[in-house]
């Protein structure tokens, strides 16, 4: 079979494409503006420099080449982004191709300031003479701020030239002065024809339209429950395919499957093999296990669209677990109308592991605010499946050029969330709901694409924006705040603030906290100066402030403009009504005068545990005072999962909600999120899912199952955050080390761990400490939940590791059972060396650790602790 594919694709050389089994594009070009030399990018693609080819294709009155002068980290390679050509007036491309046949054209470009010229001036259309419009009052820096990425890759699908030439202009808006257009880099490629059928109009039935003569932009081709497929891992087309999760809605993220190894994907012979990777139709998203839950939402996607244009959906399926007919029927709906009832993927190819694509076509208006793109599944009840679900395996969607050849869109414009984001307490972003995610991530997908995981974009974004807000205020958000407090769902204003209300004054009528004046708390703050804002979040602004005289106290003001938080606002004050612990922050009391909304807390002199970890001028933390942080704050959570009434499950762990006080003890803050155990069944699937990226237990992720379990798995990035300062995700490392679970694990397993700790406690970790330690963090980071460790063996192996340092730094043997640390020998020696090196954090801390150690026990016995 793949031998004689081969004799016909050689056979047919001098044809223009074989098409039994794989694609051979007729034309590649791949051009590195700006650059004299050939180049290689990340992927290993041979890119052309200028020399070879620019003279003959470029005209233009005036161009320059340019070199970019800051490579952004997050560029995925320097070629072709570092160099670029920059025109000042009208310039063509005229690239030979071959005259039959569709090509796809992919521009690349990386708003920097080239030649000094302003980023912010570049506004410019890019065109063809025989009228297609691909791009107009283009601005490279709106869209790349709008998208949060630092580069734009567009791409375009044009019909064949009858003249052999393909031509491009690039002309600045003469609407702005001192305009300019640059590019970075051009990829003309030959594509297969793969809109050669007429498509369905959803909502018009028996109307088709014809895809095939138009021009397309590719909005958005994701491998649907799969990764990120780089270019060179799509045979010769070298398409990119993202990952879908970014832009799924709400809480139901469904659950990824992926078909098994002895699976094979056989394509039918009606499908050619170029539609899609074989990878694509590998994994799937369905929705999850519940019959009764799936019959009840829609697995859906959002998408941030143009108005005003025809898209054609093309949903990409390939069943991997289903064998028989009527074993999962859904129904398909794009932008809320039907697009396919009782949809059946086993009826439609007959077999498992058979690909099958099928296109939608849909007018978008133009509609005040975003335009978007919703594509929703849903089981068909009528139909009785076996079960009750559905499935999606790729998708791809196509913008079709409007019958005067424009492709071209506005400028994205920043959203109001992302504006607001600006102001959020720079670490915190938990209670993304999956809006907002698609706002952001609407770019990252499709055309325009970041390499990296989503997730990955947003930190980008969030790290920008803290490099940017340092300087101005200092102020990290270290207080209770409430995570960043967006949800779609908002919850009604006046409900919210009754509820918590009622619960404020029950509180202070059980004494549990007091009622302030509104006087007192604008005495305490110099009527809320600017000056002493310590932290912003969603809901409002944290002030320095004091009460009573001179007792200190972080005070919570919710915005009154601002209706947004109200229910984290609420439940944070249930929970911290019900709790009472030394390692969780404590509320002190509140005030509800005039609109306000304000609650008092004790202060937390000493911020947040990350600030003492990296990116900071403290002096770094000695290896005892951060393993008594770690200790108080798994105290909290333990007290969190067993002290109370309820399990409570924090949901976002991590080391900006760990406070420390002026003796460094750590306290548990933030509760905005929390969900109390026996709720969860009925809110696992209406509930967005929280938490933060980086922190994020994968099994929670995969099952929508909150557990106290998921606490344990954040823990256990905090506890690599303390070992080895740095953050959980940091996107300008290269890829095995952008995650720190990752990171930390694969050298744990290695027994590398040691190389990346934090360099200021290189030689003042006993061995067998660090052993204990980082075998409990591997343990919480375990991928089932059930291989985790309880946050109660969490603290007591803790402990124990405390033990470990502390004997060998005072030269004594541990006098707990250490059977199973038989290495226990050279304590004594080691010891002294780090004693020596830490005499002082060493000595100062001892004394109170031993009766901390003892707390603890009778903490385990008693958990409701104080
Ligand atoms: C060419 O463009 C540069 C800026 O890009 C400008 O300074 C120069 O005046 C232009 N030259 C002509 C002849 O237009
Ligand atoms: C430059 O191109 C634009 C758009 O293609 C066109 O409207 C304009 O007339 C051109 N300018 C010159 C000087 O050719
Ligand atoms: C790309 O293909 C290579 C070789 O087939 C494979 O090792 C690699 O895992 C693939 N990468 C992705 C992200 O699919
Ligand atoms: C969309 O089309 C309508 C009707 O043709 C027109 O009034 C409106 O301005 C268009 N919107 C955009 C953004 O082009
Ligand atoms: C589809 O319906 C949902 C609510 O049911 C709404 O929020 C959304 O805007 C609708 N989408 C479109 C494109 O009309
Ligand atoms: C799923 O989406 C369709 C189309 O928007 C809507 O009519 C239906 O009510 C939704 N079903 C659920 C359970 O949300
Ligand atoms: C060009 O884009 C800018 C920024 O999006 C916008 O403010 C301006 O109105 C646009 N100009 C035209 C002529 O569309």
């Amino acid at each position: 079979m793949k031998s004689s594919t081969f004799f016909f694709s050689f056979f047919f050389t001098f044809l223009f494409f074989s098409f039994i089994n794989g694609f051979k594009p007729s034309d590649s070009i791949l051009l590195s503006c700006g650059s004299p030399n050939n180049a290689a990018d990340a992927d290993g693609r041979a890119w052309s420099g200028e020399s070879s080819l620019t003279d003959k294709i470029l005209t233009s009155a005036n161009s320059t080449s340019a070199t970019a002068l800051f490579q952004d980290p997050s560029l995925p390679s320097p070629v072709p982004y570092m160099t670029g050509r920059v025109f000042s007036a009208n310039a063509t491309y005229n690239f030979p191709v071959s005259k039959t046949g569709r090509h796809w054209i992919r521009l690349y470009f990386y708003p920097a300031s080239y030649n000094n010229l302003n980023p912010d001036d570049a506004f410019f259309s890019v065109t063809t003479p025989d009228g297609l419009t691909f791009l107009k009052n283009f601005s490279t820096a709106l869209t790349a701020k709008a998208l949060t990425q630092a580069y734009i890759i567009k791409e375009f699908s044009v019909a064949s030239s009858a003249d052999g030439i393909l031509s491009l202009v690039f002309s600045p808006d003469t609407n702005h002065r001192n305009s300019y257009a640059f590019i970075n880099g051009i990829e003309i490629i030959s594509m297969p024809d793969v809109f050669s059928e007429p498509v369905n109009m959803v909502g018009y039935s028996d109307q088709t339209i014809e895809v095939g003569v138009s021009a397309m932009q590719t909005m958005y081709r994701l491998n649907v429950g799969g990764q990120y497929i780089p270019a060179t891992n799509d045979s010769e087309l070298s398409r990119i395919w993202y990952d879908d999760s970014p832009y799924l809605y709400g809480a139901a993220l469904g659950v990824t499957t992926s078909a098994d190894k002895g699976l094979n994907i056989e394509y039918p012979s009606s499908l050619p093999e170029y539609i899609a990777p074989v990878s694509v139709y590998q994994t799937a998203r369905s929705m999850g296990p519940d019959p009764e839950i799936n019959k009840n939402f829609n697995l859906t996607w959002v998408f941030q669209v143009d108005g005003n244009f025809t898209y054609v959906v093309r949903l990409h399926f390939c069943e991997i677990v289903m064998q028989k007919v009527n074993q999962r029927v859904f129904d398909i709906y794009l932008n809320n109308q039907t697009a396919e009832t009782a949809a059946d993927v086993i009826a439609w190819t007959s077999a498992e592991g058979v690909p099958i694509y099928k296109d939608y076509a849909v007018f978008v208006s133009d509609t005040d605010g975003d335009d978007e793109m919703w594509v929703a599944l849903h089981p068909n009840v009528a139909a009785r499946p076996e079960y009750m679900n559905s499935i999606l395996n790729g998708l791809e969607v196509f913008k079709m050029s409007t019958n005067d050849g424009n492709l071209a869109g506005p400028n994205p414009e920043p959203s109001s969330m992302m504006m607001e984001d600006e102001l959020d307490s720079p670490a915190s972003f938990a209670g993304k709901s999956s809006k907002k995610a698609t706002v952001i991530g609407g770019a990252a997908g499709g055309a325009a694409a970041a390499g990296l995981f989503f997730a990955v974009c947003i930190v980008v974004y969030r790290r920008k924006r803290k490099v940017e807000r340092a300087g101005s205020d200092g102020a990290s958000g270290w207080l209770p705040l409430y995570g960043n407090s967006h949800t779609s769902a908002s919850k009604s204003t006046i409900s919210g603030r009754s509820n918590a209300s009622s619960h404020l004054s029950s509180l202070a009528a059980a004494g549990l906290c007091r009622h302030f004046s509104l006087p007192e708390i604008k005495h305490g703050t110099r009527n809320f100066d600017e000056s002493l804002v310590i932290g912003v979040g969603g809901f409002g602004k944290v002030y320095k402030g004091v009460v009573d005289g001179s007792t200190k106290v972080a005070i919570k003001r919710s915005n009154p403009q601002s209706e947004q938080g109200v229910h984290e606002f609420q439940t944070e004050i249930e929970m911290l009504s019900k709790l009472r612990h030394k390692h969780l922050v404590s509320l002190i009391g509140y005030c509800e005068e005039d609109d306000e909304m304000i609650l008092v807390y004790d202060y937390m002199a000493y911020g947040t545990l990350r600030e003492h970890l990296y990116k900071t001028n403290k002096p770094p933390l000695s290896w005892k005072q951060r393993l008594e942080i770690c200790i108080g704050a798994a105290r909290g959570l333990h007290y969190l999962h067993t002290g109370a009434k309820y399990t409570i499950i924090h949901r976002d762990v991590k080391t900006t909600n760990i406070l420390l006080d002026e003796n460094f003890v750590a306290k548990v803050s933030d509760f905005g999120l929390s969900k109390t155990g026996p709720m969860m069944n009925q809110t696992h699937v209406s509930t967005v899912v929280k938490g933060s990226f980086g922190y994020l237990d994968p099994e929670y992720f995969r099952r929508q199952q909150l557990t106290d379990k998921s606490d344990v798995y954040s823990f256990g990035v905090v506890l690599f955050e303390v070992l080895c300062a740095r953050p959980a995700l940091n996107p300008s490392l290269s890829k095995e080390q952008v995650s720190l679970a990752d990171w930390a694990m694969s050298n744990q397993r290695k027994g590398t761990l040691g190389d990346i700790i934090d360099p200021a406690l290189k030689g003042k970790i006993n061995p067998e400490c660090l052993k204990k330690y980082a075998e409990t963090a591997e343990k919480c980071l375990s991928d089932s939940s059930v291989e985790r460790p309880t946050m109660g063996d969490v603290l007591w192996n803790l402990e124990f590791a405390l033990q470990l340092q502390e004997a060998a730094d005072s030269g004594k043997p541990v006098d707990m059972d250490i059977s199973e640390n038989p290495a226990g020998s050279g304590h004594g020696r080691k010891g002294s060396h780090t004693l020596n090196g830490s005499i002082g954090a060493g000595s100062e801390v001892s004394g109170e650790s031993d009766e901390s150690s003892n707390e603890v026990f009778s903490q385990l016995v008693n958990p409701r602790g104080r």
